[in-house]
């Protein structure tokens, strides 16, 4: 919900792990920086996907290609004619939006008008309330839902057919007004492209044009030739990468769900013509998989099936997370058939093929994709994470649960009292245990505070050492979620810090 959104924010700056770019000079919409803890978070997430993507697949290797690529590579790909939103602009206000956008608001307020009707409903007749019958019988309810089901269905039809003429009508049937202003005097809806261009060369005749990707994905399928040769790889094999795409997005909302400069993870999958249903029904289910080992709870995943599919894919399905602000696509798995590899074989004039010695036949391999966005998995991780919790003496706290392979803090250190050489134990330990792990110390503060300061930093363990350490080399250890302590010998703090951060 709304609060739990606005405290995920706040929670992140004031943490260090999310700043608005260039911050003082006002930020520029929908770009992030990632701060001091932000960026062990990333990092982890991403060591983790690659470590289960590549490593733990000896028929995926990993590239890291360039972000400028050749003009030409997108035109192959489809994305100069069409990677494009339908904007429109509003000609009182000359604020610009997305004309999809602004229907599907619209219809949203329908299907608010019929949660209302639902709630009003629930509290008059109160135990005798039987929802199901009241959404299926109840004329406003149903009118309301007819009402938004037709708006998206004409909506999608238009777009589909690319009948923008027929996107304004609609805004103007329905009297969709700016937001802002309340204006209702719209422009034509047109095209928009969501590629950023940049200039590559210095003097103004002999520039050339280019586009900062907007996908990883691009630069394996031009590679998948001399990863094939080079790496040796046979049929089915995968080729993975992470990195930043760019898109020129005109809704920035919803922090950095939706960003203007993001991280992919794309593995892109080379399989036999024919075999591709396999192969898409299998990374579907290994890519839940790896969502449900990290325990942020099964309830918050779905799959969405899609039934309109991108002229590249002959299968699509999205995995959706329960993000506060409800389920939305977290990764998109996509059989993209062979159009990528046929379109760069077109525009390139060399053959990308693969010579399968088991047929004894060469073809043009199909690609099953999965791609997901770093950062949405960033948000979905911090928002499950974030926790408030009554205690028993019936004080709060507020905690981050992120998973501990992922935190970014492992554990802190502290020294009970600031004297009688506990200090210097302390800092031993720190010194022995961030070879291997990303620790730190802290001595300010009560105890207590300090352990309160850790929990909403989501480090999973705090260790302390008192008086009791000088006689016997133990420390108390302390769990970040179960908040239980117990007595720990220094040199077995290693093993057991790795046992619960390890993959
Ligand atoms: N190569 C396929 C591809 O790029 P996509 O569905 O457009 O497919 C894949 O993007 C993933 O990238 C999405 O599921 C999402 O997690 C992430 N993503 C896309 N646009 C994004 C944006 N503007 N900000 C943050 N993440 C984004």
């Amino acid at each position: 919900n709304d609060d739990q959104f606005k405290k995920v924010v706040s929670h992140a700056k004031e943490y260090g792990y999310i700043f608005g770019s260039s911050e003082i000079y006002d930020g520029l919409s929908a770009v992030y920086d990632y701060a001091q803890n932000g960026v062990e978070l990333k990092k982890n997430i991403r060591n983790y996907w690659w470590h289960s993507m590549v490593h733990m697949h000896q028929n995926i290797v990993g590239i890291d290609a360039a972000i400028l690529m050749h003009p030409t590579t997108w035109k192959a790909s489809g994305h100069v004619d069409a990677f494009n939103d339908p904007l429109i602009d509003n000609k009182d206000s000359k604020k610009r939006y997305r004309a999809d956008v602004l229907i599907e608001d619209y219809a949203e307020k329908l299907n608010i008008k019929a949660q209302k009707e639902i709630a009003k409903a629930a509290k008059r007749f109160g135990d005798a309330f039987n929802e199901e019958e009241f959404v299926t019988t109840n004329p406003r309810v149903l009118r309301y839902r007819e009402e938004q089901k037709t708006v998206l269905e004409r909506m999608a039809r238009s777009l589909e057919k690319e009948d923008l003429a027929d996107v304004k009508a609609l805004i103007e049937e329905l009297g969709i007004a700016d937001p802002d202003t309340g204006s209702k005097n719209w422009t034509e809806v047109r095209q928009f492209n969501l590629m950023f261009g940049t200039k590559l060369g210095a003097s103004a005749d002999t520039a050339t044009d280019l586009y900062l990707r907007p996908e990883t994905a691009q630069g394996i399928f031009v590679n998948f030739l001399n990863v094939q040769k080079t790496g040796r790889m046979k049929i089915p094999f995968g080729i993975a990468q992470t990195g930043k795409a760019f898109r020129n997005e005109i809704v920035a909302r919803q922090f950095i769900f939706r960003m203007r400069e993001f991280e992919q993870m794309e593995m892109q999958f080379f399989v036999r013509p024919g075999e591709e249903m396999k192969w898409y029904e299998h990374w579907k289910e290994t890519r839940l998989n790896w969502h449900l080992s990290l325990g942020l709870g099964e309830e918050n995943y779905r799959f969405h099936d899609h039934e309109k599919l991108a002229h590249y894919a002959n299968a699509a399905a999205d995995i959706e997370f329960n993000f506060p602000f409800g389920f939305k696509e977290l990764e998109g798995i996509h059989s993209r058939t062979d159009f990528d590899l046929k379109a760069h074989e077109e525009h390139s004039g060399k053959k990308l093929q693969f010579f399968d010695h088991e047929i004894n036949e060469s073809y043009t391999p199909y690609v099953v994709e999965t791609s997901i966005g770093l950062d949405r998995m960033f948000l979905a991780v911090l928002s499950t994470a974030l926790q408030e919790e009554t205690l028993e003496d019936g004080s709060t706290r507020t905690v981050l649960k992120i998973p501990s392979v992922l935190a970014p803090v492992k554990a802190a250190v502290f020294p009970l009292v600031k004297k009688d050489g506990l200090q210097e134990i302390a800092q031993e330990i720190i010194e022995e245990l961030q070879w291997d792990f990303n620790v730190l110390y802290d001595e300010k503060d009560a105890v207590g505070r300090r352990y309160r300061r850790q929990d909403a930093n989501g480090t999973p363990f705090c260790i302390t050492v008192d008086h009791q350490t000088k006689e016997d080399q133990t420390v108390t250890i302390r769990h970040r979620d179960s908040m239980e302590q117990e007595r720990v010998a220094i040199s077995e703090l290693s093993a057991k810090i790795n046992k619960a951060v390890s993959y």
